[in-house]
């Protein structure tokens, strides 16, 4: 008897380092869908600890972070932690010359010196509710696509209207599960946000674009923010007067770590995953518009770095651009491999053949599904050669910075002779146009964008069978023959769109009679010959099909839930709150290779190289480690641990996310993913797909020992 149950604890225990849990789950759902399994893998507390509406929980200290990134409250007063590369753009924006944040780091020593950050905002979720049933109100099974669309939009916009009376927050209906489900969320934006503190970009970017979505990782990527609100706690815009914001629920931090097989999980907002696409879908991605997205990025990026090298006013100025540019471009590279190296394809299709199978098994299902398998193939053979245009438009002629910012001359057109706009409305426009071409020319070097154009064209030109040419674009190069360069030289010294002050002058003094100079300015021509197509060609089409998808993808959803009954769904990432869990894990990402779960500060010292931007060590860091100066961050081990590794299912968006251990505890940032497992958008692998997060030890430790911001540390409530 002993001995068997001894067998069984052995069983067990092995089972549990081999469980890693697909899936982003919805907060409210965890109690009926999660809560066993996860305790099971060692959770202590409750999901109701997680979210609840009726008293203060996890949830409280969670924020969606600008437009793309996961934020957590920390402190009871306001002091929020994400990701460096999420506050990147803001932490640029303080940036100059004089005041190099990017590169030296920045740290506000009172509250006086936190800066605010105009256009940024936070968000929390008050709460959410299954509105299917009220949604759904009314929508018979046998209407048209369109009937159906009109009655959902209807009782989704009562929906909201009702759930925001007599509330400050904001309501948002959503759909789930192609629109088999939806779900009603309550939130409350807070628009006085305010830098506190960024390691220097050595630290917060170390391993730069070279180590992004790799594993082993070493980079400090986190930055913190704090929260201001009225003297009521209410949200309110940037004013001097505003206090500390006052949440219900800030995250404890835990110095105890995260070893191997402990129990974690990841509290965020992933913005899009296609888990449940039929083949067609993922063959379309991943064979034909990844592949010349990624060429035609790795041509900008070159550009990029050869002036970046130049010039400290441009590495400042493209600095975002490129770490833009440069990441999806890797991720991109990964998801290629993962779904080849997973055989993706081939298990989507064996899904698709069982699919099929059963579903000629009754008269009821031949009639519903049985044709959907066939239906997608025929729309996405038409959609494949559409998006691949589309990506051609979007990687090649819209990444010329100047035809976007031309574009938006053309609501001067408006105001000819004869329109009724006044002249307050006029100089209002130009007011604006000035202010956005302040912003673009901050951040502009014309010979990297007329480069960029003379690239771009010549790729695109070389793969015109591939992906059609603007008629205007083919008219333009004409004379030009096969030279780009020319092409580019011709284009760039007569526009006013690349020079500021050729611009301002226009716009000083504007009559609408001036109009015929925007009209005859040849980068605004290429730039509305682009948009055009795109708008015009390739966008209606696009939707058309789509709208097709969208009522397919539905259906085949529906019925992948009927086909697999006892198979648990998770919704695919829609940018709303979910929870992902999984154990602290290594992996094997090729033969004879192994991944340990965790780097160190040893790790940063063997990567350094002097000469090479990406691993140039911070002098401050290497006399700590040279000390073994780490305090109470140090691990049990006496080592600094920087990275760990968990079987976490994330994705965009989930960057700035806590990491929590088994008690609800902050023990990590999420920042990335291993590039082996990047697929995972498409297709998630237990074996290879890994999260990676910061070791929150590391981020106190560079705050307290390396920023002499131990004030901030003060203010957290830490677990040791
Ligand atoms: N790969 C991470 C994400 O998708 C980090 C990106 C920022 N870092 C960088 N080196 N570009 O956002
Ligand atoms: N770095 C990503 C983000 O900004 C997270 C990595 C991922 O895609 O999983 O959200």
């Amino acid at each position: 008897m002993k001995k068997q149950s001894l067998v069984l604890v052995i069983f067990l225990f092995s089972f549990r380092l081999a469980f890693a849990v697909e899936g982003m789950w919805l907060p409210m759902l965890l109690q009926q869908l999660n809560e066993d399994e996860m305790k099971s893998m060692g959770m202590k507390i409750s999901a109701e600890d997680i979210y609840s509406i009726n008293q203060s929980s996890l949830k409280d200290a969670i924020l969606l972070f600008g437009r793309g990134c996961t934020a957590e409250i920390i402190s009871d007063e306001g002091l929020i932690l994400t990701n460096h590369h999420c506050g990147y753009g803001q932490i640029q924006r303080h940036s100059s010359i004089e005041f190099d944040y990017l590169t030296d780091g920045f740290w506000a020593m009172s509250r006086a010196e936190e800066l605010p950050n105009p256009g940024l905002s936070v968000t929390l979720l008050i709460r959410m509710e299954d509105v299917t049933s009220k949604v759904l109100e009314g929508v018979k099974p046998d209407m048209t696509e369109k009937l159906r669309e009109d009655k959902i939009k209807n009782n989704i916009r009562l929906i909201e209207k009702n759930a925001m009376e007599g509330t400050s927050y904001a309501a948002k209906v959503r759909p789930f599960y192609y629109g088999n489900e939806f779900y009603l969320f309550i939130t409350e934006t807070f628009n006085d946000v305010r830098l506190v503190g960024a390691p220097p970009s050595n630290i917060g970017k170390f391993g730069g674009d070279t180590d992004n979505w790799m594993w082993p990782r070493h980079t400090g990527d986190f930055s913190l923010f704090r929260i201001y609100v009225n003297k009521n706690n209410e949200p309110a815009d940037y004013s001097p007067e505003n206090v500390p914001y006052k949440p219900k629920h800030h995250l404890p931090v835990s110095l105890k770590g995260a070893e191997k097989g402990d129990f974690t999980f990841v509290f965020g907002y992933p913005g899009t995953t296609k888990e449940y696409l039929p083949s067609y879908g993922v063959e379309m991605i991943t064979e034909h518009q990844n592949p010349p997205a990624i060429r035609l990025r790795e041509k900008r990026l070159d550009i990029f770095d050869s002036f970046m090298k130049q010039s400290d006013l441009v590495r400042i100025q493209y600095s975002a651009k490129h770490a833009g540019v440069a990441n999806f471009w890797k991720k991109m590279i990964g998801e290629n491999r993962g779904i080849k190296k997973l055989d993706a394809l081939n298990k989507k299709r064996q899904l698709e053949d069982d699919f099929n199978k059963w579903a000629a098994e009754d008269p009821r299902r031949i009639e519903k599904f049985g044709r959907l398998l066939s239906e997608f193939e025929a729309i996405y053979s038409k959609l494949t050669s559409l998006k691949t245009d589309e990506t051609y438009l979007i990687e090649a002629g819209l990444s010329v910075e100047t035809f976007r910012f031309s574009y938006a001359f053309g609501q001067l057109q408006a105001y000819n002779k004869n329109s009724k706009t006044t002249d307050a409305e006029l100089n209002e426009l130009i007011g604006k146009l000035k202010t956005s071409g302040d912003n673009f020319f901050k951040n502009f070097h014309q010979p990297v964008d007329q480069h960029v154009f003379a690239e771009m064209m010549k790729d695109w030109f070389s793969h015109r069978e591939a992906g059609s040419i603007p008629a205007g674009l083919l008219s333009a190069s004409k004379k030009y023959g096969e030279n780009f360069d020319a092409w580019a030289e011709a284009t760039y010294s007569n526009s006013m769109f690349t020079d500021q002050s050729k611009l301002n002058a226009f716009l000083d003094g504007y009559k609408p009679s001036k109009y015929r100079k925007i009209e005859k300015d040849p980068v605004f021509i290429l730039a509305g010959s682009v948009y055009d197509h795109y708008i015009r060609v390739i966008q209606p089409e696009v939707r058309l099909l789509n709208a097709r998808l969208d009522s397919l993808q539905r259906i085949y959803m529906e019925g992948l839930m009927e086909f697999q009954p006892d198979k648990r769904f998770y919704p695919d990432a829609n940018s709303t709150l979910r929870v992902s869990y999984g154990l602290v894990d290594d992996y094997s990402p090729a033969d004879a290779i192994h991944y340990r779960h965790y780097t160190t500060l040893e790790g940063i010292m063997e990567k350094e190289d002097p000469d090479i931007d990406d691993y140039v060590v911070d002098p401050k860091l290497r006399a700590l480690f040279q000390s073994r100066n780490y305090g109470r961050y140090a691990a049990p081990d006496g080592t600094m641990r920087i990275a760990f590794i968990a079987s976490n299912h994330t994705t965009g968006g989930n960057s700035g996310s806590p990491v929590l251990n088994a008690d609800g505890h902050l023990i990590g940032v999420n920042f990335d993913r291993n590039w082996e497992g990047t697929m995972s958008d498409l297709m998630y692998d237990p074996d290879q797909c890994r999260n990676i997060s910061l070791d929150i030890r590391y981020c106190l430790f560079v705050i307290d020992k390396l920023a002499g911001a131990g004030h901030l540390v003060s203010e957290m409530t830490i677990i040791e």
